[in-house]
């Protein structure tokens, strides 16, 4: 890490320390951070973004050991914790009663979800800071995700103390969501961790499914959701006059971007979100159109955020 690096590091460790807000980035999308353990400085991520008070936040942490202090951690936790962290996993655990995190990241619950990012400018503002930060994806509530410091500058830039620059986010997607708070592990939220991999560690897993009213709930599963301004159109084989298309695969001409044009799920997931703001501009098109993304690994997760950017808005 440069001296450069480590200064601003340093400030932004301060700065957390005294209540105020740091953008920083993390493996799968820029997070807005707070110090987890103050309740003004979390009320202010829920203004900054916009977002919903019943809607929680992910507390982040550096390492497992930070766990014991915040929630009721299960042998499940720790099997797939060893596996997957730091990484793309965020996990619903019952809440310790008495941990100095505020109970404004829960929203009301009595649970706490937690993650710890595989960042290493994450990694070392959480260790500077030496508190679990509380951080959203640094957008406005119900926006596309930021994968760069430019996307947060022009979503957030003026509610900011400041945006720690790692470049683009590797992974593109937001972490996979599983609520271990009951007997039954559930995926709230699907992500670059998928079922798959995590029953491989704890046995089945339930797929939340937010049509269905008796599954387990995330707050955050409104059917709108990481929308751009501009109208969605799935499924597409080609653009329609006014529309852009964005490809997967071999393109018809004309289209407007392509997410792999090698048709790698991976690359697709790293390049969606910035391709969704790209394209998101209504001087040139009518409507954004999607070719098809295969339902197989993280195109899983694509093809969640991609239904919800087209949902009818709320
Ligand atoms: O990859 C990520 O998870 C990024 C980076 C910054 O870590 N963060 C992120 O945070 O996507 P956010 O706030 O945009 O999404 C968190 C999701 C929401 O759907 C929220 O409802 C859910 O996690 N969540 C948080 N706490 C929860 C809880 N106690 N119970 C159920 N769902 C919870
Ligand atoms: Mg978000």
């Amino acid at each position: 890490m440069s001296r450069a690096t480590a200064a601003f590091i340093a400030d932004g460790a301060r700065i957390l320390r005294a209540g105020g807000l740091v953008a920083f980035p993390t493996e799968t999308v820029y997070g807005l951070g707070a110090d987890a353990t103050q309740g003004a400085a979390v009320a202010k991520v829920y203004a900054a973004k916009g977002r919903p008070s019943f809607n929680p936040l992910i507390v982040h942490v550096a390492d497992v050991d930070w766990i014991g202090d915040i929630a009721l951690p299960d042998e499940r936790f720790h099997a797939l914790a060893r596996a997957f962290w730091p990484g793309p996993l965020t996990f619903v655990l019952r809440r310790r009663s008495d941990t100095k995190v505020t109970e404004l990241v829960s929203a009301g619950l009595d649970t706490i979800a937690v993650r710890a990012p595989a960042h290493d400018l994450a990694r070392a503002l959480l260790h500077a800071v030496e508190r679990p930060l509380a951080a959203p994806s640094a957008n406005r509530s119900g926006s596309v995700s930021p994968t760069r410091a430019e996307h947060v500058i022009a979503s957030l830039g003026d509610k900011v103390d400041m945006v720690l620059d790692g470049g683009p986010c590797r992974v593109g997607l937001e972490s996979t969501v599983l609520d271990l708070s009951g007997l039954t592990a559930a995926i709230l939220r699907p992500g670059p961790v998928s079922a798959q991999q995590i029953g491989a560690v704890i046995g089945p897993v339930n797929m939340s499914d937010a049509s269905d009213p008796s599954a387990p709930r995330s707050p955050g599963q409104l059917a709108s959701h990481y929308a751009p301004g501009l109208p969605m159109r799935l499924d597409a084989a080609h653009a329609q006059p006014g529309e852009a298309l964005l490809a997967f695969g071999p393109a018809p001409p004309g289209a407007a971007l392509n997410l792999s044009p090698g048709g790698n799920l991976i690359e697709a997931a790293a390049n969606l979100f910035a391709m969704l703001r790209a394209l998101d501009d209504k001087a040139r098109y009518a409507a954004i159109a999607v070719m098809p993304v295969p339902e197989a690994g993280i195109g899983i997760a694509i093809n969640d955020r991609l239904r919800r950017a087209a949902a009818p808005r709320g």
